[in-house]
């Protein structure tokens, strides 16, 4: 397999928008470094693409709740000639802040926290030192534009932190050199595994995944700072700022508690 001219590393790659961006990419002929836990999962895309497109691909099988792995990740992406990273491997929890599993939560942190936080800044590093232009994506979360989430408590926090992380770094890389183009993307409900793992059913309607990253993807190259896909959350997301904080909260509890057969 010939080396490709430029790659792209995707963390969480073994289902739902990961999995997606990492076909729309090879499609688009980028070479892909595909990284989750579930290395069957990635031998099985790795096949799948192959049949389909003649780039080159890259498993690695890593544990990113693991500092050291997030570490190995960013050494191994930085031996190629990177040009995109998707920072997209996470998961939710759902339930009462105090019923909930503390050792599932602080995972949660290290997955969607901690370890998007490392990648970004090793990427980062990474194409300061190259001098070379790039973009990173970091999938967050609608949640992570509302002031919060009860019932989701950990999650929507999780997701704050990713977003207001992406502004603040976006403006220094801005003022910087400007090539580098920082991004959150923050979908709505999304069709993927995402709700068996969380172990929620979603209260609005999902969209595909597929149409998920075509839609960030092409806001992603145009530079944009913050990517919700669909009309209908970008409102959502709005009229979230014209209430309360404290109102807008309680929306999203009454919303999570549809979930929990509460109303
Ligand atoms: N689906 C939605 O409605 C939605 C909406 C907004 C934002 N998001 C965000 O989108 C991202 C992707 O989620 P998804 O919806 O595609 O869910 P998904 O289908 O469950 O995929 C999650 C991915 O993250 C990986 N992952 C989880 N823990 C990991 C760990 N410790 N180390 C390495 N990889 C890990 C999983 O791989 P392994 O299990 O194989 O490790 C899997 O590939 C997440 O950050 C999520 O918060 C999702």
């Amino acid at each position: 397999m010939e080396k490709a001219k430029e790659y792209a590393l995707v963390t969480g790659a073994s289902s739902g928008i990961g999995r997606e961006f990492a076909r729309q990419l090879a499609k688009e002929g980028y070479g892909l470094l595909l990284v989750a836990r579930r290395g069957e999962r990635l031998q099985k895309l790795k096949d799948e693409l192959k049949r389909e497109t003649p780039v080159d691909i890259r498993i690695l099988p890593a544990d990113l709740s693991f500092r050291a792995e997030c570490g190995l990740v960013a050494r191994e992406a930085a031996k190629l000639p990177l040009r995109i990273v998707i920072n997209n491997a996470g998961f939710g929890d759902f339930g009462e802040f105090t019923e909930t599993e503390l050792s599932r939560e602080m995972q949660m942190i290290d997955v969607n926290v901690t370890a998007q936080h490392i990648i970004l800044k090793k990427a980062l590093q990474y194409f300061e030192k190259k001098g070379e232009p790039g973009f990173i994506l970091n999938v967050a979360s609608s949640a992570g534009l509302l002031p919060g989430g009860p019932y989701m408590a950990s999650y929507y926090a999780s997701k704050a932190y990713v977003v207001s992380l992406t502004r603040s770094v976006r403006e220094e890389v801005r003022k910087k050199s400007g090539k580098v183009a920082v991004s959150a993307l923050c979908p709505g409900p999304v069709d993927t595994e995402f709700n068996q793992v969380a172990h929620v059913k979603f209260a609005l309607k999902s969209i595909s995944a597929e149409e998920c990253v075509r839609y960030a993807l092409k806001k992603l190259k145009k530079g944009r700072a913050v990517i919700v896909p669909t009309f209908m959350m970008r409102a959502g997301v709005v009229l979230s700022r014209l209430v309360p904080p404290a109102l807008a909260v309680r929306i999203a509890g009454k919303q999570q508690e549809k979930k929990m057969g509460k109303e």
